[in-house]
């Protein structure tokens, strides 16, 4: 290590980079647009961990557009240390966190000031090598979780696919995604969205001093971090910041609030604060923990509890008619989005959590019937039709089942549908099937998802992280581990040279008649997808084929 780092050092010192032998200690130095900051070394290369890429969003920068941070050259950053995450009812004191997917305890907390990313570099990286970049954005319903979580530290992902890897905090809940005032100071919503555009750039002003490639950047998220990753694939804005997109588990199901719900919504949460409508004044004043406390309140005052989106994404965003003019699928069926090449792809039991997680005791079979009406209205008696109660009492798994194919498995075939129409053939589609071991630890809070293969599962084999995570440190079996790098292998080939089965000249452990051809999703005019499972991967057709026809013919898609 100690050598390594007197290495970089004398790299920095002839590169002529003054101030990096101040203060001298033994970490990693990079200079960046506003100033040099010291990561630390690790096994798998450099990490610098909480570095701000854009000015804290407080005070009178509530619900503003991200402002650029002011330089701190020529004092070095301290990057050895998480930022605090965004402000949330998870990752408390007492929040069980099995998972990883927030700080570790003593490490975490929570703030306003949360414009923060880390950076992972691998070993093979030089400050003129050009690596593919990563950019990872991740989920929790646009309410919850944070770059800054131990399952999302990066280095071993760096390591496995020969790339740099960024993740990066954005706005939550109302500091989001609130909408409401009229004129200059109106909150507009999609402040969350507008922090990653600015995470975005900032990887375009200053990745290439990691050792990264800004021409190379692979935008990557799950959950509500996938759903960010198809709307950065439609946004404007966004188009010249990134090339190729991975797409994990998209809830495209869910819709994009209208500007009406969206201020509805946001009068509510004002009231709880005893500000008048409108009155952004009285809203950018109040405290942080007034506010998170009424966006947590204003959840009870959901208006229609039943709508799917109200009760899995009470904030998110806003068909704002600048950044967000339509619905996704319509923006896929009318060819509105860009041609990048995307893998895209969804697990075999995605509702589970949700459905499970948000009722407790059986849903009788009356119940279940009555959801079904004021979902789908006119059309329940045909969903009911295709997801008949089983009549034993309890209604919960057919429901999971309708959950995961309305929600992602068949939106996620649709907009692919679409992608082809539209003339877009670099598109592939993974199916992830293997689940969860019974005995870890990880998914003890949920033990409704011992296996299933249930939302974020695959999550943990992307980053391969679990060492780090100390309720955890799940160990793979042998034939996990294939699993894991198989994926490590397909996404660093995607990243490298743009199609999942080819990988350049990248490092990589595996060699590709080692591992299945991948063919795209519309190689076969038959909907092929990869499935991810032990003990080996496979090649199918037509997932779901049946009931996603169903869908997309009642056409009951946001
Ligand atoms: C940087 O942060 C680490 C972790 O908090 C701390 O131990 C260290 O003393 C800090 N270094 C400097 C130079 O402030
Ligand atoms: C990954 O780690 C292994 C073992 O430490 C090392 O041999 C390899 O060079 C690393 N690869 C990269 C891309 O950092
Ligand atoms: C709003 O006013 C009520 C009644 O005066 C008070 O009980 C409550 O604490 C106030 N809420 C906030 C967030 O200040
Ligand atoms: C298409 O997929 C289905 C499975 O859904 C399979 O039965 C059929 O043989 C496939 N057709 C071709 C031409 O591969």
């Amino acid at each position: 290590m100690a050598s390594l780092s007197l290495q970089l050092l004398v790299v920095l010192v002839l590169l002529g980079c003054g101030v990096c032998g101040s203060g001298a200690s033994d970490g990693p130095v990079v200079q960046t647009s506003h100033g040099p900051v010291r990561g630390i070394f690790v096994e798998e290369g450099k990490t610098f961990y909480g570095i701000p890429f854009a000015a804290p969003p407080t005070g009178n920068l509530r619900w503003r557009p991200p402002q650029p941070t002011k330089p701190w050259a020529p004092d070095i950053y301290n990057a050895t240390k998480r930022s605090p995450i965004c402000i949330q009812a998870a990752c408390g004191p007492n929040y069980p966190d099995y998972m990883g997917q927030c700080p570790p305890a003593p490490e975490t907390v929570q703030g306003e000031d949360c414009l923060y990313l880390n950076v992972f570099v691998p070993n093979t990286a030089s400050p003129k090598s050009k690596k593919p970049v990563f950019i990872f954005i991740h989920g929790g319903n646009f309410f919850e979780f944070s770059a800054m979580g131990i399952m999302y530290d990066g280095r071993f992902f760096a390591n496995k696919t020969d790339c740099v890897v960024v993740a990066a905090n954005y706005r939550l809940s109302s500091l989001g995604f609130l909408r409401a005032g009229t004129g200059k100071d109106a909150a507009m919503g999609n402040y969350g969205l507008l922090d990653q555009v600015a995470a975005l750039q900032w990887v375009q002003d200053n990745i290439g001093d990691f050792g990264g490639d800004e021409n190379q950047v692979t935008l990557f998220g799950q959950s509500a971090g996938a759903y960010s990753v198809l709307f950065h694939l439609v946004n404007e804005g966004s188009e010249k910041l990134f090339h190729k997109a991975i797409v994990s588990s998209p809830p495209i199901g869910l819709y994009f609030r209208s500007q009406l719900e969206a201020i509805i919504f946001g009068n509510d949460f004002a009231a709880i604060l005893n500000c008048s409508v409108g009155d952004m004044e009285c809203l950018r004043e109040a405290d942080a923990s007034k506010v998170a406390h009424a966006q947590q309140a204003v959840q009870s005052k959901l208006v229609n509890p039943i709508h799917l989106i109200e009760l899995a994404e009470p904030w998110g965003p806003i068909v704002d008619g600048d950044m967000i003019s339509r619905q996704m699928v319509e923006s896929f069926s009318t060819g509105n989005f860009q041609k990048k090449p995307i893998i895209i792809g969804t697990n075999t039991d995605e509702g589970s959590l949700f459905i499970y997680g948000g009722l407790s005791s059986p849903l009788p079979t009356t119940r279940y019937q009555e959801a079904m009406l004021a979902i789908f209205k006119t059309s329940a008696f045909s969903v009911l039709k295709t997801y008949p109660p089983s009549n034993t009492g309890d209604e919960r798994p057919i429901l999971s089942t309708l959950a995961t194919h309305f929600i992602f498995s068949c939106p996620t075939r649709n907009i692919l549908k679409s992608a082809l129409k539209n003339g877009h053939s670099n598109a592939w589609m993974y199916v992830f099937a293997h689940p969860i071991p019974g005995n870890d630890d990880a998914w003890r809070r949920f033990p409704f998802c011992a296996g299933k293969v249930c939302h974020g599962t695959e999550l943990a084999f992307e980053f391969q992280s679990s060492s780090l995570v100390k309720t955890s440190q799940y160990k793979f079996t042998p034939e996990e581990q294939v699993l894991a790098d198989s994926m490590a292998y397909y996404y660093g080939n995607f990243a490298h040279t743009g199609n999942p089965n080819t990988p350049g000249n990248r490092l990589t452990s595996l060699r590709s008649n080692q591992v299945l051809l991948w063919p795209s999703f519309g190689s076969a005019q038959n909907y092929t997808n990869l499935v991810f499972d032990v003990p080996k991967n496979s090649v199918g057709q037509g997932y779901l084929r049946d009931k996603c026809d169903f869908w997309d013919e009642e056409n009951l898609y946001p």
